[in-house]
């Protein structure tokens, strides 16, 4: 199971990657916008600070020929782990199937149902990206679907993960990853509402409160 942070805030991924245990950075038009700042040396930030880890970068272009066009120029001028993110549309499939042959890793974005999910791991996605949150407010069990997927990998093809992304609660994260899903993506204010509990802050009230009652306002480290 990864943890990928879904952002193109340089500071926030900055500060992510410092404390958790992440594979790497998923961004998509959106997300880059709202930096409101030049494409590329934004992206070349972001590649500097995930030096190591995986960048996935999304093509603009809507028609195959310009996708492939795209992703080549993206994997040529970040290098490093780079994934490409093409639209799960029928011009997304051409691009993927013709990508995976050259090598170039992809991911399957934006994608809403178990046959959409299928096809692009048959044209040799690495990833498929399904949305969580609108299917959901589709009307559809969003982690039953995600489980469907990650199960039918399996079975058909072992080489595509679930990447899961578009997550507004905890309790959806929960969901998927039983479900079974090999990957998420969230967004950086996520990590710290996932690791943060009052409990255990009362835990480390209590631990000080009586350590400090027989050792005084030494720590473990005056002692050794
Ligand atoms: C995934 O890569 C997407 O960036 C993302 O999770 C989309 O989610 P949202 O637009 O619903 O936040």
């Amino acid at each position: 199971m990864k943890y990928f942070i879904d952002s193109a805030n340089v500071e926030k991924i900055k500060a992510v990657i410092e404390y958790f245990p992440v594979a790497g950075v998923t961004t998509n038009p959106t997300i880059i916008s709202r930096e409101k700042a030049e494409f590329l040396p934004l992206i070349k930030e972001i590649r500097d600070v995930t030096n190591g880890l995986t960048l996935f970068v999304q093509v603009t272009a809507e028609d195959a020929e310009n996708m492939i066009d795209e992703a080549r120029r993206i994997f040529k001028t970040l290098g490093g782990d780079i994934c490409i993110k093409i639209p799960a549309t029928k011009e997304g499939l051409k691009a993927i199937k013709l990508l995976s042959s050259e090598g170039i890793s992809t991911t399957a974005t934006a994608v809403y149902s178990v046959q959409q999910a299928l096809l692009c791991a048959a044209a040799g996605a690495e990833y498929v990206a399904p949305y969580l949150s609108h299917i959901d407010n589709m009307g559809i069990d969003s982690a039953e679907a995600a489980g469907q997927m990650a199960q039918l990998f399996k079975e058909h093809f072992p080489k595509t993960h679930v990447l899961a992304a578009s997550f507004r609660v905890a309790e959806q994260i929960n969901r998927a990853i039983l479900a079974g899903v090999d990957a998420v993506t969230l967004a950086p204010e996520m990590f710290d509402t996932l690791i943060s509990s009052k409990m255990t802050e009362n835990e480390i009230d209590s631990f000080r409160k009586n350590w400090s009652g027989v050792y005084g306002e030494k720590n473990v480290k005056d002692f050794i």
